[in-house]
């Protein structure tokens, strides 16, 4: 089956990683990124991983003559997994503006562009910041939503209820949205991985960079927490399970077995792991022992959540199958590469 999709912040750590299980999968890609967090070297780590060389945008899809240009130049587009948005809970929490004019215009003008071309399928990189404080574990997609705790999980939440009226406008079209928990870790070849720019703000590359002595502290927010160890607890989920559910959603969607035309899944692995278990899990994998300093709680994080998988599993046939441990060592791995300047184009 030919099936050419826009993958749109390709050039991401969770886009490419994605792109590179699409063209493992037989799917043809063309991807579109303004490299506002990322760059143009995550097209030679897709070639290096796979040996294609992908058509790519580089535009800035808050603008909608830009947006509409990529899709004018490839006619044959069936289907869109929209990826671009910025990510940081806490600069959020700063710079809340930024937050709504990017992943809400940036949304709006993609779907438009999809309209405009008759594009009938539509995967939605949702969130499981959408779920907030909740107190019943694990999450199902059919757990009520809360308040957003961030400016962030709020654009999610209102992305996820635009989708669904637009479903409701076009019947004829597919949408799905994918709630992720957290993803880490990186391609098992060691060839590609996310490339922090800056101070990262989640948990894995602070720890995998203060292992590597590439940052002087590697703080934990919050100890008070009323969780087993008093530290946040996560769901993490290898970034390939991660980029496999998209190709799963797709083939899904492609092959008419969507029950509605607008669907959630929760990808997670449904494990909670502390922040403290997580850590421990690295010196593990690595050898290393961490002198961990420990701070205050961090406004906007959630306390504990993992996910309910069920209806991922059963309907997209999708499963989580590395655990945290292998999640550790590739991420370790990649920031290795990082420090030898392999992976990074000057
Ligand atoms: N990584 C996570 O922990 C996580 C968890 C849940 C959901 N998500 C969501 O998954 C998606 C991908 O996350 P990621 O970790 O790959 O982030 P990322 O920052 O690595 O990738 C996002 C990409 O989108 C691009 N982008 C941002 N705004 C754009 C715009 N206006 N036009 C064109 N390109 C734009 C960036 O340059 C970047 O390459 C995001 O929507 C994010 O909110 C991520």
């Amino acid at each position: 089956m030919a099936y050419t999709v826009l993958v749109t912040g390709g050039t991401g750590y969770i886009g490419s990683h994605t792109v590179i299980d699409l063209l493992d999968h037989g799917f043809d890609v063309v991807s579109v990124d303004n490299h506002s967090r990322s760059d143009a070297s995550a097209l030679d780590r897709i070639e290096a991983v796979t040996g294609k060389r992908i058509p790519h945008h580089v535009a800035d899809l808050t603008d909608l003559e830009a947006t509409r240009a990529v899709f004018r130049a490839h006619p044959d587009i069936d289907g869109v997994i929209h990826f671009a948005a910025f990510k940081s809970v806490p600069e959020s929490v700063e710079h809340p503006l930024s937050y709504y004019r990017n992943n809400l215009n940036s949304l709006n003008n993609v779907l438009e562009a999809c309209g405009e071309f008759g594009v009938r399928d539509f995967v939605f990189s949702s969130s499981c910041s959408v779920y907030g404080n909740v107190d019943q574990m694990p999450v199902t997609e059919e757990t009520p939503l809360p308040p957003s705790e961030s400016p962030y999980g709020f654009t999610k939440q209102i992305g996820e209820v635009a989708l669904q009226d637009v479903a409701k406008a076009r019947p004829q079209d597919r949408y799905i949205l994918l709630r992720y928990f957290n993803p880490v870790g990186a391609h098992e070849s060691g060839l590609n991985g996310e490339v922090p720019l800056g101070q990262p703000q989640n948990l894995v590359p602070n720890i995998t960079r203060f292992g590597a002595g590439l940052q002087d502290q590697l703080i934990v927010y919050g100890t008070d927490y009323n969780t087993r160890d008093g530290s946040c607890i996560r769901d993490y989920i290898h970034v390939m399970d991660i980029a496999h559910g998209h190709t799963l959603a797709l083939r899904y969607l492609a092959e008419g077995r969507n029950v509605q035309n607008c669907e959630v899944f929760n990808l997670g692995s449904g494990q909670g792991v502390s922040v403290l278990e997580a850590i421990r899990s690295f010196e593990k994998v690595s050898g290393l022992k961490l002198d961990v300093t420990f701070g205050p709680r961090r406004p906007g994080d959630v306390i504990a959540i993992y996910a309910d998988n069920t209806k991922a599993r059963e309907h997209l046939g999708w499963q989580a199958t590395r655990d945290i441990d292998t999640m550790m060592s590739s991420a370790w791995a990649w920031e290795q590469k990082l420090a030898e300047g392999a992976a990074v184009k000057a």
